[in-house]
Protein backbone atom coordinates (compact mmCIF):
# COMPACT_ATOMS: atom_id res chain seq x y z
CA UNK A 1 0.00 0.00 0.00
CA UNK A 2 1.35 3.57 -1.29
CA UNK A 3 1.85 6.09 1.67
CA UNK A 4 -0.80 8.15 0.20
CA UNK A 5 -3.44 5.33 -0.01
CA UNK A 6 -2.87 4.19 3.77
CA UNK A 7 -3.31 8.35 4.75
CA UNK A 8 -7.05 8.64 2.64
CA UNK A 9 -8.05 4.61 4.29
CA UNK A 10 -9.57 4.88 7.48
CA UNK A 11 -8.68 2.66 9.51
CA UNK A 12 -12.48 2.57 11.21
CA UNK A 13 -11.05 1.30 14.90
CA UNK A 14 -13.98 2.07 17.48
CA UNK A 15 -11.86 -0.21 19.69
CA UNK A 16 -8.77 2.27 20.39
CA UNK A 17 -11.49 5.48 21.48
CA UNK A 18 -11.16 5.80 25.24
CA UNK A 19 -13.12 9.30 25.70
CA UNK A 20 -14.94 7.58 29.58
CA UNK A 21 -17.75 5.80 27.41
CA UNK A 22 -17.45 2.12 26.85
CA UNK A 23 -17.48 0.47 23.23
CA UNK A 24 -20.52 -1.14 23.96
CA UNK A 25 -22.20 2.25 25.01
CA UNK A 26 -21.17 3.91 22.05
CA UNK A 27 -22.69 1.02 19.90
CA UNK A 28 -25.82 1.40 21.35
CA UNK A 29 -25.90 5.62 21.58
CA UNK A 30 -25.01 5.26 17.75
CA UNK A 31 -28.11 2.96 17.10
CA UNK A 32 -30.66 5.69 18.86
CA UNK A 33 -28.94 8.51 16.97
CA UNK A 34 -29.08 6.34 13.79
CA UNK A 35 -33.34 6.48 13.99
CA UNK A 36 -33.17 9.99 14.95
CA UNK A 37 -31.28 10.86 11.78
CA UNK A 38 -33.31 8.74 9.77
CA UNK A 39 -36.66 10.09 11.30
CA UNK A 40 -34.68 13.68 11.38
CA UNK A 41 -34.56 13.55 7.13
CA UNK A 42 -37.91 11.71 6.79
CA UNK A 43 -39.15 14.90 8.33
CA UNK A 44 -37.07 17.43 6.34
CA UNK A 45 -37.93 15.79 3.23
CA UNK A 46 -41.87 15.76 4.37
CA UNK A 47 -41.76 19.56 5.24
CA UNK A 48 -39.94 20.21 2.22
CA UNK A 49 -42.53 18.95 -0.26
CA UNK A 50 -45.25 20.43 1.94
CA UNK A 51 -43.58 23.89 1.57
CA UNK A 52 -44.16 23.21 -2.19
CA UNK A 53 -47.51 22.00 -2.06
CA UNK A 54 -49.83 23.52 0.54
CA UNK A 55 -52.53 25.45 -0.72
CA UNK A 56 -54.60 27.31 0.54
CA UNK A 57 -55.81 30.39 2.84
CA UNK A 58 -52.87 29.24 5.24
CA UNK A 59 -50.61 29.02 2.14
CA UNK A 60 -48.03 31.86 2.85
CA UNK A 61 -47.40 31.54 6.65
CA UNK A 62 -47.17 27.84 5.86
CA UNK A 63 -44.97 28.18 3.15
CA UNK A 64 -42.93 30.55 5.16
CA UNK A 65 -42.86 28.69 8.38
CA UNK A 66 -42.27 25.27 6.47
CA UNK A 67 -39.00 26.99 5.16
CA UNK A 68 -37.53 27.77 8.67
CA UNK A 69 -38.20 24.35 9.56
CA UNK A 70 -36.72 22.43 6.78
CA UNK A 71 -33.78 24.55 6.89
CA UNK A 72 -33.39 23.81 10.70
CA UNK A 73 -34.05 20.14 10.57
CA UNK A 74 -31.51 20.27 7.21
CA UNK A 75 -28.59 21.59 9.36
CA UNK A 76 -29.79 18.88 12.35
CA UNK A 77 -29.10 16.18 10.43
CA UNK A 78 -25.58 17.00 10.01
CA UNK A 79 -24.85 17.58 13.81
CA UNK A 80 -26.17 14.16 14.46
CA UNK A 81 -24.52 12.21 11.81
CA UNK A 82 -21.34 13.94 13.05
CA UNK A 83 -22.09 13.15 16.41
CA UNK A 84 -22.50 9.23 15.50
CA UNK A 85 -18.92 9.66 14.14
CA UNK A 86 -17.37 11.22 17.11
CA UNK A 87 -18.96 7.97 18.66
CA UNK A 88 -16.82 6.20 16.77
CA UNK A 89 -19.40 4.74 14.16
CA UNK A 90 -20.32 5.52 10.38
CA UNK A 91 -23.23 7.49 9.53
CA UNK A 92 -25.83 5.90 7.61
CA UNK A 93 -26.32 5.93 4.31
CA UNK A 94 -29.57 3.66 4.15
CA UNK A 95 -32.83 3.58 4.91
CA UNK A 96 -32.86 7.90 4.99
CA UNK A 97 -35.14 8.13 2.50
CA UNK A 98 -39.21 7.42 2.82
CA UNK A 99 -40.28 4.75 0.58
CA UNK A 100 -40.97 5.53 -2.99
CA UNK A 101 -44.36 7.24 -3.65
CA UNK A 102 -45.50 8.04 -0.09
CA UNK A 103 -44.72 11.52 -0.03
CA UNK A 104 -46.29 11.90 -3.54
CA UNK A 105 -49.12 10.70 -2.28
CA UNK A 106 -49.14 12.57 1.21
CA UNK A 107 -48.58 15.60 -0.65
CA UNK A 108 -51.35 14.98 -3.43
CA UNK A 109 -54.28 14.00 -0.92
CA UNK A 110 -53.76 16.67 1.61
CA UNK A 111 -55.47 19.91 2.41
CA UNK A 112 -53.20 22.50 4.80
CA UNK A 113 -55.12 21.34 8.00
CA UNK A 114 -54.18 17.62 6.85
CA UNK A 115 -50.31 18.38 5.83
CA UNK A 116 -49.91 20.42 9.58
CA UNK A 117 -51.72 17.31 11.48
CA UNK A 118 -49.51 14.82 10.08
CA UNK A 119 -46.31 16.73 10.79
CA UNK A 120 -47.63 16.80 14.45
CA UNK A 121 -47.62 13.36 14.55
CA UNK A 122 -44.44 12.85 13.12
CA UNK A 123 -42.63 15.58 15.38
CA UNK A 124 -44.54 13.91 18.28
CA UNK A 125 -42.54 11.13 17.26
CA UNK A 126 -39.81 12.02 17.08
CA UNK A 127 -39.86 13.80 20.20
CA UNK A 128 -40.76 10.58 22.30
CA UNK A 129 -37.38 9.19 20.45
CA UNK A 130 -34.87 11.77 21.34
CA UNK A 131 -36.52 11.65 24.80
CA UNK A 132 -35.28 7.98 25.04
CA UNK A 133 -31.79 8.57 23.49
CA UNK A 134 -31.35 11.62 25.91
CA UNK A 135 -32.24 10.15 29.24
CA UNK A 136 -30.01 6.63 27.82
CA UNK A 137 -27.32 9.08 27.35
CA UNK A 138 -27.38 11.12 30.69
CA UNK A 139 -26.84 7.14 31.89
CA UNK A 140 -24.22 6.19 30.29
CA UNK A 141 -22.42 10.21 31.04
CA UNK A 142 -22.62 11.03 27.27
CA UNK A 143 -23.38 14.49 28.00
CA UNK A 144 -22.47 15.52 24.49
CA UNK A 145 -25.16 13.44 22.99
CA UNK A 146 -27.45 14.18 25.71
CA UNK A 147 -26.94 18.19 25.31
CA UNK A 148 -27.48 18.43 21.04
CA UNK A 149 -29.96 16.02 22.45
CA UNK A 150 -32.00 18.11 24.64
CA UNK A 151 -31.32 20.96 21.93
CA UNK A 152 -33.44 19.35 19.34
CA UNK A 153 -35.84 18.43 21.81
CA UNK A 154 -36.09 22.04 22.06
CA UNK A 155 -36.44 23.10 18.28
CA UNK A 156 -38.87 20.21 17.82
CA UNK A 157 -41.42 21.01 20.79
CA UNK A 158 -41.28 24.83 19.58
CA UNK A 159 -42.28 23.27 16.29
CA UNK A 160 -45.30 21.74 17.52
CA UNK A 161 -46.45 24.34 19.70
CA UNK A 162 -46.19 26.63 16.21
CA UNK A 163 -48.00 24.18 14.39
CA UNK A 164 -50.76 23.36 16.78
CA UNK A 165 -51.40 27.27 17.13
CA UNK A 166 -52.15 27.20 13.56
CA UNK A 167 -55.07 24.62 13.74
CA UNK A 168 -56.37 25.35 16.61
CA UNK A 169 -59.61 27.52 16.32
FE1 LIG B 1 -38.88 27.28 -1.22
Amino acid sequence: MSQATAVLTPSASVDDISIGISAGDREELSKGLTDILTGTYHLLIKTHVYHWNVVGPMFHSLHVMLEEQYNDLFAAADVIAERIRALGYLAPVNGAAPADGVLDRDAKASSAHDMVDDLINDHENIVRLMRKAAEGAADKGDAVTEDMLVARLTFHEKTLWMLRAIVTN
